[in-house]
């Protein structure tokens, strides 16, 4: 079976994060979240993998991810001119997935528990189409599906304002070749895009069976910047260990399960688990709280930080309070006063903050 990954899109929510940088590749705990997905694919025994890209950010995603030889799969990247529709990014990597049955899997999108159980469960199968379902409470901002008797699906809508259900599509989807027939055969939606939502609703309209799994354990729908956050504080809790690659001074404290990368250096400093810092970073005098995340050659003085995500080449000087904020490469934040106030962030890349 083959797998295709969705890198595409505009990611208008994130931005300005992603004027620079696609969505897929924005790091939680440290690792781009298209790796997640393109680990959990290869858990499921799947290595011959094509991600659709976009002509803006298309470029960046090859560079970060390359040609999968680091997993020892391979990687095929097919560009989607314009970001006309999940069933119009189907469509175009046609050529690459042949008639064979196909895992599809959004790029920014991370389960617990993987895939595997449900390609097992594809390949034993007769239906047409497996689409992975979960509860939400905002069953208007998603794909719905309404189910029948026991696991078959009798209807989509994409977005209705009046949801039938509160079972959503989280954008994990196995189909098999009749998917095409039915995407040649859809209109666009009122957003102007081809829905993957209609097509499957067109597959069950052509006579065949498509079956709902639920995703029992978490979803993070990485899409705005407080996903960003909340998958980082789930990531962080799940799997953050306590390794030290780097210098911890007499002077510093660290509790609880703490990443320190190599060449990381902290200085007189309290940092509380879970904590992921990548390599090259400088901490001094500072408090890094919970559910933090540091990117590379970051550097830090003076700093009270907590529940945040800081990418690549960030300079953070006294600023006695951050939290719950996702700051973009190389972002320089100072503080002049010595007032005492929370400060909360969500600055792009190349940002100048002065509080
Ligand atoms: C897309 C799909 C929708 C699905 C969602 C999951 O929505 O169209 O059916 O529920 O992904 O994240 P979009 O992200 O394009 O709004």
């Amino acid at each position: 079976m083959k797998a295709l990954i969705l890198s595409g899109g505009k990611g208008t929510r994130l931005r300005p994060l992603t004027h620079t940088t696609a969505k897929q590749l924005i790091p939680i705990a440290n690792k781009p979240i298209i790796y997640f997905v393109i680990e959990q694919i290869l858990g499921a025994g799947i290595t011959d993998i094509g991600v659709i890209i976009s002509p803006e950010t298309g470029e960046r995603v090859r560079a970060v991810v390359g040609d999968g030889e680091r997993w020892g799969c391979q990687i095929t990247y097919i560009i989607q001119q314009e970001p006309l529709g999940l069933a119009h990014a189907v469509k175009t990597a046609r050529g690459f997935l042949g008639r064979e049955p196909f895992l599809m899997f959004l790029g920014d999108n991370l389960i617990q528990g993987g895939v595997k159980h449900l390609v097992d469960s594809f390949e034993q199968s007769d239906s047409e189409a497996i689409i992975q379902l979960k509860e939400v409470e905002n069953p208007q901002q998603f794909g719905i599906a309404v189910l029948g008797e026991g696991d078959q699906i009798v209807r989509l809508i994409e977005k209705p304002p009046q949801p039938p259900s509160n079972l959503a599509l989280i954008g994990i989807y196995l189909f098999k070749s009749s998917i095409f027939t039915a995407i040649d055969q859809i209109s666009p939606s009122w957003r102007g895009e081809l829905e993957i939502t209609d097509a499957i609703q067109k597959v069950i309209d052509l006579g065949y069976r498509v079956e709902a799994r639920r995703q029992e354990g978490w979803w993070l729908d990485t899409g705005k910047k407080d996903d960003i956050l909340e998958a980082n504080r789930v990531v962080l809790d799940e799997y953050m260990r306590s390794i030290n690659k780097g210098y911890v001074d007499q002077t510093s404290k660290i509790i609880g399960r703490v990443e320190v990368g190599l060449n990381s250096k902290i200085i007189n400093s309290t940092v509380r688990g879970p904590v992921c810092i990548d390599e090259g970073v400088i901490i001094k005098d500072s408090f890094i709280g919970p559910f933090t995340t540091i990117g590379k050659n970051c550097c830090f003085e003076k700093i009270g930080v907590e529940h945040s995500v800081i990418l690549e080449n960030c300079h953070l000087y006294h600023v006695d309070r951050i939290e719950d904020s996702l700051i973009g490469y190389n972002t320089h934040v100072q503080k002049g006063s010595t007032q005492r106030q929370a400060i909360r962030l969500f600055v792009g890349d190349d940002s100048q903050v002065m509080v």
